[in-house]
């Protein structure tokens, strides 16, 4: 049986959702752990995918670092939809908010090399990124132990141009088997 699985900008109302998602990886040290909360506060920079009946599976978000630079963020795939291609169209929603926004330079920092690698980003020097280094690696407790990879992509201003069913809505729609 297949699914259809809208992504669109997040809600509020999702904050609490994207933070169980979110947090069943951070038990696992794959994420950051990330309350509801937080999530409220940072929500226009977020993107969802769901499915018809309003359940959240995928999550990620966009944390800009500069007017050029972004990093893509926070992205998770419920384990039960691994595997279908939601983590690649979240991490292209977060993308076309950052060619919104006019960033063209994105990047992650990651233990999910291969994952990135599939979806085309380019191994590079996290001191590349200076931005991030001073807001968020300076003052971590594992800046001496971090093992997170560092990824980026350059967008390209005529990538995959959405039109937009309403402002809600990016319509990326992917029937997940
Ligand atoms: C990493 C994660 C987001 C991938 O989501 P997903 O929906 O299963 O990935 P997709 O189905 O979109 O896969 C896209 C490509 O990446 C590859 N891929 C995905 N996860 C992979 C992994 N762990 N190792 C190797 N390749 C992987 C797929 O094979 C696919 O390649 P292909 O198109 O050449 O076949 C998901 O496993 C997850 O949520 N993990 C836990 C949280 C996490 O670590 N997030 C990353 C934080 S930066």
């Amino acid at each position: 049986m297949s699914e259809d699985i809208f992504i669109r900008r997040a809600r509020i109302a999702d904050a609490t959702a994207i933070s169980e998602l979110n947090n069943r990886f951070a038990d696992q040290a794959l994420m950051l752990r990330r309350s509801p909360e937080m999530i409220s506060l940072a929500i226009d920079d977020y993107v969802v995918a769901v499915n018809d009946r309003g359940h959240i599976l995928a999550c990620g978000a966009i944390k800009e670092y500069s007017p050029s630079v972004a990093e893509v963020a926070a992205i998770a795939v419920a384990p039960e939809a691994h595997g279908k291609g939601l983590g690649r169209q979240v991490v292209a929603a977060v993308e076309q908010l950052a060619l919104k926004r006019g960033i063209s330079d994105v990047f992650a920092l990651t233990l999910q090399p291969d994952f990135f690698q599939a979806i085309g980003y380019t191994r590079v020097d996290r001191a590349r990124y200076p931005e991030k280094i001073r807001r968020d690696c300076l003052g971590c407790a594992r800046r001496f132990a971090c093992n997170e990879i560092c990824f980026a992509r350059r967008l390209r201003a005529d990538q995959k141009e959405v039109k937009t069913a309403s402002t809600e809505v990016i319509p990326f729609r992917i029937r997940a088997a």
